[in-house]
């Protein structure tokens, strides 16, 4: 039997369900039960019913179906899968902001610790940022750990927007610059990408988001300004367009800790438990649901 044949044997036997993100290699994506942005995991994990979570992603985001799933094991195919944008904020940089600004809300980014999420007013994904920092009565609002993000915002709300800290960013995303990329093709751009990027795209979408552009768009060629293997996952869903990546570099090492065999041992073996603090885990679950009830 193949690895993948063992997976979905294993499935079976411990009635489990995998979820994989966007930008997971295309052998895992195709054992997944379900593929998405960080919104759509985050809902669906929400849904499931099952035993297991077998969570292809990197760490905030088996964290946060750990804190949605209190009554289920979650697993993570590998411990240093593992998202560089979240070590940019740390519980006490919050703390001394909010000390800072008095009465400004704290918007975090799911790409964050769930030390940090506990902390927060409400969570956002780049599905839904500017929605959820519009449905909040606060005038001012501290935004982290991704400063790209937190721009892409400031420029469609009349509110007032701190990037918390500073200069948080994916170093993925970061080299998407203008000069990088080629420009042969309608260009699909994430809001994690620097400013100069974004001013350049022809959408700015999450993951997901592109997705549903490219179902409503008649273009035949597409250039992807995110990790490279959302490539791989428009291909899938669109044969018989033509996707290339903005710049081939622009891998996610995080994401790519997680291969088939991986997945299968993980299975076999139960392992890794993702596990979070109760007392963190109860705090940060009520902002994650505050954001779930307003997308
Ligand atoms: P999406 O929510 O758009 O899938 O993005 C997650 C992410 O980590 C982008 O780098
Ligand atoms: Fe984190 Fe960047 Fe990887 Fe997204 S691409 S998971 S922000 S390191």
């Amino acid at each position: 039997m193949n690895l993948a044949e063992e997976i979905k044997k294993l499935k079976k036997e411990m009635n489990a369900v995998i979820l994989a993100h966007n930008y997971q290699r295309g052998e895992v994506q195709r054992i997944a039960d379900f593929t998405g942005d960080s919104l759509q995991l985050a809902r669906k994990a929400t849904e499931i019913d099952a035993d297991y979570i077998v969570f292809a992603g990197v760490d905030f985001m088996a964290e946060t179906a750990a804190v949605l799933n209190p009554d289920k094991t979650v697993l993570i195919p590998s411990q240093v899968a593992s998202c560089e944008m979240a070590i940019f904020l740390t519980p006490e940089m919050i703390e001394e902001a909010r000390k800072k600004y008095p009465g400004a809300a704290v918007v975090l980014y799911v790409n964050s610790t769930a030390a940090c999420k506990a902390m927060a007013d409400i969570t956002c994904t780049s599905a839904n940022a500017v929605r959820v920092v519009e449905s909040l009565n606060e005038d001012t609002v501290l935004f982290g750990p991704d400063s790209n993000l937190a721009q892409y915002v400031a420029k469609r709300t009349a509110k007032k927007i701190i990037p918390l800290p500073p200069n948080g960013h994916c170093y993925v995303h970061t080299n998407l610059m203008p000069e990088n990329v080629r420009h042969d093709g309608v260009l699909l751009v994430h809001p994690e990408c620097p400013m100069e990027m974004q001013n350049e795209a022809d959408v700015i979408a999450s993951t997901g988001g592109m997705i549903r552009y490219v179902a409503k768009s008649d273009a035949k060629r597409f250039v992807v300004a995110t990790e490279r293997d959302m490539v791989e996952r428009l291909k899938m869903e669109f044969p018989e367009r033509e996707f290339v990546p903005a710049w081939p570099d622009a891998i996610c090492l995080g994401m790519k800790q997680i291969t088939l065999r991986k997945v299968y041992e993980s299975m076999k073996e139960k392992k890794y438990v993702v596990k979070v603090n109760d007392e963190i885990a109860s705090k940060a679950k009520k902002a994650i649901e505050r954001m779930l009830e307003v997308s």
